[in-house]
């Protein structure tokens, strides 16, 4: 995984030193112990896809435009904006955990049970707050919104997410409203922010836009077919969506077509009135009728898109190159 990661980031190997320093800096000399915490955040550093993301699509559309003294606006903008979307994304785990009531992240204790409950919501609404000071720094109102405007949408998705246990139906549109709002806006953030970044124009934008939004759902659908897993390489819990009343593409789909007496299953897991027996079975139910197949077509649907956008959009062979291989790894990806 750090060899295919490492190719990604080729073209972009100065640029994510620069933003391993930023971060680091960004989150440093608090004191006490919010140093202790944001010190065993920061241990685990995580696959940095939406950094990658956000500088990858500022090289392109800033690529050869001209002088030096521009080119470095263009670094420093993303830079900032690169750091600030990290930021939100890792108060979103630490929140995330809490929420889930989740016991590992990363490889290693989550903040609340390293800690507890009150600290990780604590250091997570710090770490949100530094992720605005960071955008702050790349003085640029555009930006700043489509911060601002993701930690709502973010938030709004996690909420839609709780709402939808006591929903009765078992929707494809409900799902996949909840993974646009809680990650593929994320996705999508990192290429508006790399495209502010370069200044590029408003059709590039929409369309840079949308590609990253793709890749976010087809992020989403992996961690969520990962669930099903039990390899110990994910370095954070699987099994556990259905134990928080969660039902995704693998289940949902079968679901359309399942007997009465799995059906009555699915709805026993919203209920949060159910057995280890119960989620064993309906979970080896979705894996023996195609759930995981499914779930793999409808994400070969979105790759397809991403790939489609790549070729008509990004001259720039090695940058290209590189956002092929990230597609590709978001896909296959094994934590
Ligand atoms: C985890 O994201 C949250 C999801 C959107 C599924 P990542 O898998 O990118 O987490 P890290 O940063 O690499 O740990
Ligand atoms: C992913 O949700 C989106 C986030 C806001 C973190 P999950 O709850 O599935 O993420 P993991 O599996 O804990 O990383
Ligand atoms: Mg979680
Ligand atoms: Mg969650
Ligand atoms: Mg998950």
């Amino acid at each position: 995984m750090a060899d295919t990661l490492s190719h990604i980031k080729a073209p972009i190997t100065d640029e994510m030193a620069r933003f391993d320093a930023i971060f680091r800096e960004s989150l440093s000399n608090n004191g006490g112990l919010l140093d202790k915490m944001l010190e065993y955040i920061m241990r685990r550093g995580g696959k940095r896809m939406r950094p990658i993301l956000t500088l990858l699509v500022a090289k392109a559309f800033s690529k050869g435009k001209g002088a030096a003294e521009e080119d470095n606006a263009v670094i420093f903008k993303a830079l900032h904006a690169a750091c600030s979307l990290e930021l939100l994304h890792t108060a979103s785990l630490v929140h995330d955990d809490v929420v889930d009531e989740s016991d590992q992240r990363r490889g290693q204790a989550s903040v609340n049970a390293s800690f507890d409950n009150r600290l990780a919501v604590l250091v997570g609404d710090f770490i949100l707050a530094t992720s605005l000071r960071e955008v702050a720094t790349a003085d640029c109102g555009a930006m700043t919104d489509a911060v601002a405007r993701l930690g709502q949408t973010l938030a709004a998705g996690e909420v839609k997410q709780i709402e939808n246990i006591s929903c009765e139906d078992f929707s494809l549109e409900n799902y996949f409203e909840i993974i646009d709002k809680k990650t593929a806006s994320l996705f999508e953030c990192c290429c508006r922010l790399g495209a502010l970044s370069a200044g590029a124009g408003e059709e590039q934008t929409a369309k840079v836009c949308e590609f990253g939004r793709n890749i976010g759902i087809l992020f989403q659908i992996r961690d969520d077919i990962f669930d099903y897993s039990d390899s110990k390489a994910i370095g954070k819990p699987t099994g556990n969506d259905m134990w928080e009343g969660k039902l995704t593409l693998p289940a949902l789909h079968v679901l359309r077509s399942a007997p009465d007496e799995i059906v009555a299953l699915a709805h026993k897991v919203k209920t949060f009135n159910v057995t280890a027996a119960d989620i064993s079975l309906l979970m080896a139910y979705t894996r023996a009728h195609g759930g995981i197949e499914y779930a793999e077509k409808v994400m070969g649907e979105y790759y397809a898109k991403c790939m489609d956008y790549i070729a008509g959009n990004i001259p720039d062979a090695a940058i290209a190159d590189s956002l092929r291989m990230y597609v590709d790894f978001a896909v296959g990806r094994e934590s």
